[in-house]
């Protein structure tokens, strides 16, 4: 029993240090609005031959539903969950192992900032980037993705990408949705 309880003890204590220290998760860990998934699931557009990439999946309430959605359509949409957090990646794992359409699913232990998106990406058409993340990061990993693979579209939850405001396209639900579409 004492061992049972100091091994929940030091479990919480890991989980406090990975989500409060910047270093392991310089952006915060907030699911998008679960009233919103339809409507993100709606912008994100899914079709044959497509990848999503969530931009810092979190515990994968957008990804894995879009999964679900995409294998009801019969389509071979695929998805891609990248994400920092350990915790976070043990819990995505998880959910991929039981969902039903595991094989359209990758996650991606990784850093967003640092990540080589064309090989993360090579040989995918149509890549869509889903983004729920501060403000004050998004420039700096839109400019790095749109360097690297230059026909990403992107949708931003909650933030608009202001330096793509002339190709926006905005929806509000209890957050609002921003669609870009880069050709
Ligand atoms: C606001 S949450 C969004 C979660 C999910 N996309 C959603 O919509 O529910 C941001 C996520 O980004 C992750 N994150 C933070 N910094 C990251 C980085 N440098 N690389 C990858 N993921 C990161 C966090 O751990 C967190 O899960």
């Amino acid at each position: 029993m004492i061992i049972f309880a100091s091994l929940i003890i030091v479990i919480l204590f890991i989980a406090i240090i990975i989500f409060s220290f910047p270093q392991f998760s310089p952006i915060p860990y907030f699911p998008s609005n679960g009233k919103d998934i339809p409507m993100i699931i709606e912008g994100l557009n899914l079709t044959n031959n497509q990848t999503i990439v969530d931009l810092g999946a979190g515990d994968g309430v957008v990804i894995l539903k879009a999964a679900i959605e995409a294998k009801e359509k019969k389509l071979n949409t695929q998805f891609i969950a990248l994400e920092l957090n350990p915790i976070l990646i043990l819990i995505l794992h998880l959910r991929r192992f039981l969902h039903p359409n595991r094989k359209n699913i990758k996650i991606n232990w990784g850093d967003m900032f640092k990540i080589d998106y064309q090989r993360l990406t090579f040989d995918v058409p149509r890549l869509t980037f889903y983004l729920y993340i501060s403000p004050w990061f998004i420039e700096k990993v839109v400019q790095k993705i749109r360097k690297e693979v230059p026909s990403a579209r992107f949708v931003s939850y909650y933030y608009p990408i202001k330096s793509l405001k002339h190709k926006e396209k905005k929806v509000t639900g209890v957050h609002s949705l921003y669609s870009y579409k880069i050709s």
